[in-house]
């Protein structure tokens, strides 16, 4: 660990921001703005909630009881409105919402008018199901138009929406629907991959006939002839909202009302669902998107992100529409149909913030700088980054080719914390490789296991106040909830080991639990165990992430076969298959090894931290609990 903190800091590169920068930011001196943000946080956040529509207001703007939050207690609001009906009743009824471009250059362009007419029908057309608030939507669609309008149909009348990202195989999807008992599913007949049709509708068919709460399927048909539908169960899109009125007041609902649920990997094989709600997850969406990004009304705003994941939903959805900007995504690969892709669209669309990840970065490395030579990037003004440490070498590669003097938001945060919470602003002196410091009204601090600050040096990322957009519980968990709160006293752990530097600012290291990122995505190591497991030559899988040049990290397991079965060649490709099969293509180990030993701790429990150290050749540390 020693090790890898000293290369990171080896860097050492300081870039203070240009003046023009500095100078349209709308926060131009960080420091006074922190610090004024943190004396009172109540206060600033009571501010911020005030720049948006509520129906009615709050009497109170948190109710704190360790580890619940409550925030702007009393007042009733709805996201949609804020990210559609402010906007449509101003200049910005025509402004250009969202464009869309699918793989082989499609565009769809959707202006705030015409969102919110798509918006209220599907609404409509969802009340015509009889779904009432509080009921759960599982979204399972490709990234297309429809997974916004659906996600936000959804939450104008109040239910609340579960989407699930489309690679996921029907055994995932059918337990993120039984978690949550959805009553409607909503799918599209394929997905498009480098070329490739992906059999969504499949899938869905697969986990659906073993969910009996969903009453309907809903299906966007994209390919000729139409997919064959099972009516009265399954409908089609375009019939379904066909007809429905293209005016649905939102619902005016408490602060507090669940806004969605969003499954993510944890310690256990079971994925949590992550509740947010409506009122503090706009705010902390709405200021997050303004600040870091420094969005403007003239902006092309690119986020590269899948609304399957956070990013998607917080800096796709609902952060950019509640402040009004213009939002380019992106159906594909960064490198289909070529390693320009993106590059070609940033200048077609003359886009100016550019979002995207570390292993995308790290891929379109290996295709060289004339890639993104060959496009005119004049436009970009704010660049960004999320989902994993971004190394120096990356950090460096981005910023001379993106034009050398654009600042990069490497933006820390979570499923669970809702938005961002360590982050430069555009005018802040920049570190590549660090986060650098909290974004305004949040106290971040890196700790030992006592919760002592170090001061500078190593330990664990913590949050130590509540803030709006933080997850409310986990889905029928709340013990798991309180696990974040109870794990380090007094403060909110993340699970992420950290160095925090003489200036303050913050170097994300990793997780520090059983979690692999493969791609910026986050994989619980026991639910890949329990894949393996659940293989019949299988008695018993240890998964570890080793570091891997584009993915950041990969999965790689480890193996106990059962009496009577041979190792072969074909038997890993059979394991891989069977991941495949059941959780989807992400969570396949690109490694497997046949063991006849798990290294274990006297009461079972398999120590990875072992099987990973020995993988690298580093030191296992202490090892006095272990068994064997
Ligand atoms: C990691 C993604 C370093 C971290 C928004 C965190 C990062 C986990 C960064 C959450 C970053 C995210 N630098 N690490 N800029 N951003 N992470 O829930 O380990 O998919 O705990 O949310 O991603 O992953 P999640």
């Amino acid at each position: 660990m020693a090790e890898q903190i000293e290369t990171l800091l080896k860097t050492g590169r300081i870039i203070e921001p240009t003046s023009q920068t500095k100078a349209q930011a709308h926060i131009q001196d960080y420091e006074k703005a922190y610090a004024r943000s943190i004396e009172d946080p109540e206060q600033f956040w009571d501010g911020i909630a005030k720049e948006l529509d509520w129906f009615s207001p709050w009497e109170k703007v948190l109710e704190w009881n360790y580890p619940w939050a409550k925030w702007f207690v009393g007042g009733t609001c709805n996201i949609t409105y804020n990210c559609l009906d402010r906007h449509v009743q101003s200049w910005r009824k025509n402004k250009v919402a969202v464009i869309w471009v699918g793989e082989e250059g499609q565009e769809r362009i959707f202006t705030y008018a015409e969102l919110y007419r798509q918006v209220n029908k599907c609404a409509n057309a969802l009340k015509g199901l009889g779904l009432k608030q509080g009921d759960r939507v599982t979204i399972y669609l490709p990234k297309i138009p429809e997974q916004i309008v659906a996600m936000l149909a959804c939450a104008r009348i109040g239910l609340i929406h579960s989407v699930v990202y489309s690679g996921f195989s029907a055994p995932a999807l059918e337990s993120r629907i039984k978690d949550c008992g959805s009553r409607l599913v909503i799918t599209a007949d394929v997905g498009y991959d480098r070329g490739k049709s992906l059999n969504l509708k499949q899938v869905v068919d697969e986990a659906v006939a073993r969910c009996p709460s969903v009453e309907h399927t809903i299906v966007v048909r994209r390919e000729q002839p139409g997919v064959p539908l099972a009516q009265p169960k399954e409908l089609d899109w375009e019939t379904w909202v066909e007809g429905c009125s293209p005016v649905c007041e939102a619902e005016p609902l408490d602060a507090e009302t669940p806004l969605y649920f969003l499954y993510t990997s944890g310690t256990t094989g079971k994925p949590k669902g992550v509740v947010h709600v409506h009122g503090g997850y706009m705010v902390g969406t709405y200021i997050t998107s303004k600040y870091v990004f420094d969005l403007k009304d003239d902006d092309i705003y690119f986020c590269v992100a899948d609304p399957g994941w956070v990013t998607g939903h917080s800096y796709i959805v609902y952060g950019p529409l509640l402040n009004g900007a213009t939002i380019l995504t992106a159906e594909g690969k960064p490198n289909y149909p070529t390693p320009g892709r993106w590059w070609e669209l940033i200048a077609r669309y003359s886009v100016s913030i550019f979002y995207t990840t570390p292993t995308a970065i790290r891929l379109l490395m290996k295709y060289g700088e004339e890639w993104p030579a060959k496009s005119d990037l004049s436009s970009l003004r704010i660049l960004g980054s999320v989902g994993e440490p971004i190394n120096p070498e990356a950090w460096e590669w981005f910023h001379r080719v993106a034009g050398g003097d654009k600042p990069i938001m490497d933006t820390w945060w979570q499923t669970e914390t809702g938005m961002i919470l360590v982050t430069p602003l555009p005018s802040v002196p920049l570190k590549p490789g660090s986060a650098t410091r909290p974004f305004l009204g949040i106290e971040a601090d890196v700790v030992d296991k006592e919760g002592n600050s170090v001061g500078t040096g190593g330990g664990f990322a913590v949050i130590k106040k509540p803030w709006p957009s933080m997850m409310r519980t986990i889905y029928k968990d709340p013990e798991r909830y309180t696990t974040y709160w109870n794990t380090i006293p007094g403060c909110y752990t993340a699970g992420d080991v950290c160095h925090k530097d003489e200036d303050g600012y913050f170097w994300f290291m990793g997780r520090a639990d059983d979690v692999v990122k493969v791609a910026g995505n986050r994989i619980g190591t026991a639910e890949v165990e329990s894949a393996l497991v659940s293989h019949d030559a299988v008695v018993e899988a240890a998964v570890i992430g080793k570091p891997h040049a584009t993915a950041g990290e990969m999965i790689k397991a480890f193996v106990i076969l059962k009496e009577g079965q041979t190792e072969t060649s074909d038997m890993i490709k059979h394991l891989q298959a069977h991941v495949l099969q059941e959780l989807g293509k992400i969570a396949v180990p690109k490694e497997i090894d046949i063991v006849t030993s798990l290294p274990k701790t006297r009461s079972g429990k398999i120590m990875r931290r072992v099987l990973k150290a020995k993988e690298l050749g580093q030191d296992p540390g202490d090892i006095s609990t272990l068994e064997e």
